[in-house]
């Protein structure tokens, strides 16, 4: 039986690619996108997230429009990186299918209330926004959600949109405390992980040979995604970050980590999105995330070059 996931996303390439694989994948079943202000406004990640689907030849995947802003802060997007469209690269065609009228909130809500308690995964790609508000919405859905697995932090690795944050949780701090505090076991995928998936030109390559038009598409916003991360690190390709969220629900041998607690900052300026990994158990703070420190970089290759081939 696949496992039912809710994909909260605010497309961008890479975020692309992780739906690429998660539409690809068999032991998945992809209930609905929920989009978030992030990377661009939620208007484009919600265009995006459609052109994405139906490129991959799912249209009848719904799309539910989420959090405009975060909870408290002023919205920070990534232009530079992802390009004005947020999916840079490829020409896409627009969508056909509307996006649906339910708010992504209400959506993630009733989807967890509704689904037998412990059945449900959340896959985060973007700020925790909607699964912040959810939980002040209905607290219940904490216990009902299996788990959430989420691209965000760095600790060993530090930041990549500031010294001390990295961008998904710089963005909305406070959402990511809510989530980090409400029980439900955490999965958390930082750069310390991601910056081991480097976007490499002869990994790139696999993708362009491809005979189908996801294959040659993942290329092409590989090639406009990591120009901006190479000048920035001086590597061969750029970190592939959101993909490894659902890599890690397919074949979690390919990662390694540990059982620890992680808590947010959310007060200093300097230091505003900092995630705070207790990798020693050197407070009493509870364990409440397990947080993957590495990725065997050519198993993860491998499997996203085996999946997206078969795709349209
Ligand atoms: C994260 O920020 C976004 O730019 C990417 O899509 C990824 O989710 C990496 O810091
Ligand atoms: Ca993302």
């Amino acid at each position: 039986m696949s496992i039912p996931i809710i994909i909260d996303t605010d497309p961008g390439q890479d975020d692309a690619i992780a739906i690429f694989l998660a539409i690809a994948s068999p032991e998945l079943n992809v209930i609905g996108l929920t989009t978030v202000a992030g990377n661009v406004p939620v208007r484009l990640t919600s265009l995006n997230a459609r052109k994405i689907c139906e490129v991959a030849g799912r249209p009848d995947i719904p799309v539910f429009a989420g959090a405009e802003r975060p909870l408290l802060r002023h919205l920070v997007t990534a232009e530079e990186v992802h390009g004005r469209t947020g999916l840079d690269g490829p020409v896409l065609p627009d969508p056909q299918t509307p996006l649906q009228s339910e708010y992504a909130v209400d959506f993630i809500v009733r989807t967890l209330m509704d689904h037998p308690s412990g059945t449900v995964s959340l896959c985060t790609l973007g700020p925790l926004t909607n699964i912040g508000l959810a939980l002040l919405r209905e607290p219940r859905i904490a216990s009902r959600i299996k788990q959430i697995v989420a691209m965000g932090g760095g600790y060993f690795e530090q930041g990549n949109i500031t010294p001390a944050a990295e961008f998904n949780i710089f963005v909305d701090p406070h959402a990511a405390r809510l989530v980090f505090e409400c029980g439900t076991p955490i999965t958390l995928i930082p750069l310390d992980c991601t910056h081991q998936a480097l976007t490499t030109a002869k990994r790139v390559e696999a993708f362009r040979t491809m005979q189908n038009r996801c294959g040659p598409a993942t290329a092409e916003m590989l090639d406009f995604f990591e120009r901006f991360d190479e000048n920035k690190y001086g590597t061969d390709g750029g970190p592939l970050h959101d993909p490894c969220v659902i890599a890690w629900l397919l074949q979690p041998t390919l990662f390694s980590g540990k059982l620890v607690n992680v808590s947010i900052e959310c007060e200093s300026e300097l230091t505003m999105g900092a995630t705070v990994v207790d990798w020693w158990h050197v407070t009493r703070r509870p364990r409440n995330a397990t947080v993957i420190r590495s990725v065997d970089a050519d198993g993860l290759f491998r499997l996203l070059a085996e999946r997206i081939s078969t795709l349209p």
